[in-house]
């Protein structure tokens, strides 16, 4: 297993392999359209594939905000390796990046169904469930200040 990253596009193949392994699973399997899968962020955004093989199996993006809030979205597991311990691999190597690069804090819009996944990496839920992109969603954090 090999995590590697890229930030906005300095490694080009590696985001062709973050892009394809999202649109297999939130525009493929989840049925988003496909249209909204790649947004404006992603030029600035920290690209983050993990790597079994050499074949890429997990991926998420991670968005800088002002105030030292990273901003995880995009988190995907291939299908035929979920459940494996790839989701939280990828989890602890943002926790890690961003309390080396002073972060203050990780903030993510959750899908419901994944609450318990982030749940058992420490973060906790803030405010209500609100819908986004027809899905509902709630927001989660974990706070990077020891
Ligand atoms: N419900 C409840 N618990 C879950 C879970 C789920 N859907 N998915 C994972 N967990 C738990 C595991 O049991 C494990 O708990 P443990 O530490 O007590 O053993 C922990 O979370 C880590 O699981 P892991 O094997 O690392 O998860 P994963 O590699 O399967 O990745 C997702 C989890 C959610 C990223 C993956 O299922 C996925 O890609 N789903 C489709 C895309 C998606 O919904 N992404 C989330 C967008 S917000």
């Amino acid at each position: 297993m090999e995590i590697k990253h890229s930030l906005g596009h300095a490694n080009p193949a590696l985001v062709v392999d973050a892009f394809d392994l999202r649109q297999q699973v939130f525009t493929q399997e989840q049925g988003f359209p496909a249209d909204i899968d790649v947004d404006e962020y992603d030029d600035a955004a920290l690209h983050v594939v993990l790597y079994l093989n050499q074949q890429p199996a997990a991926v998420l993006r991670c968005v800088f905000l002002d105030d030292g809030l990273i901003k995880v979205g995009r988190v995907a597991v291939q299908k035929t390796h979920r459940g494996k311990g790839l989701g939280r691999e990828m989890m602890k190597f943002v926790q890690q990046y961003g309390a080396e690069n002073q972060h203050q804090k990780i903030g993510l819009s959750a899908q419901y169904t994944a609450i318990a996944f982030y749940q058992s990496l420490g973060y906790q839920t803030e405010g209500e469930m609100y819908d986004e992109d027809g899905m509902d969603h709630i927001f989660m954090s974990l706070s990077l200040n020891r």
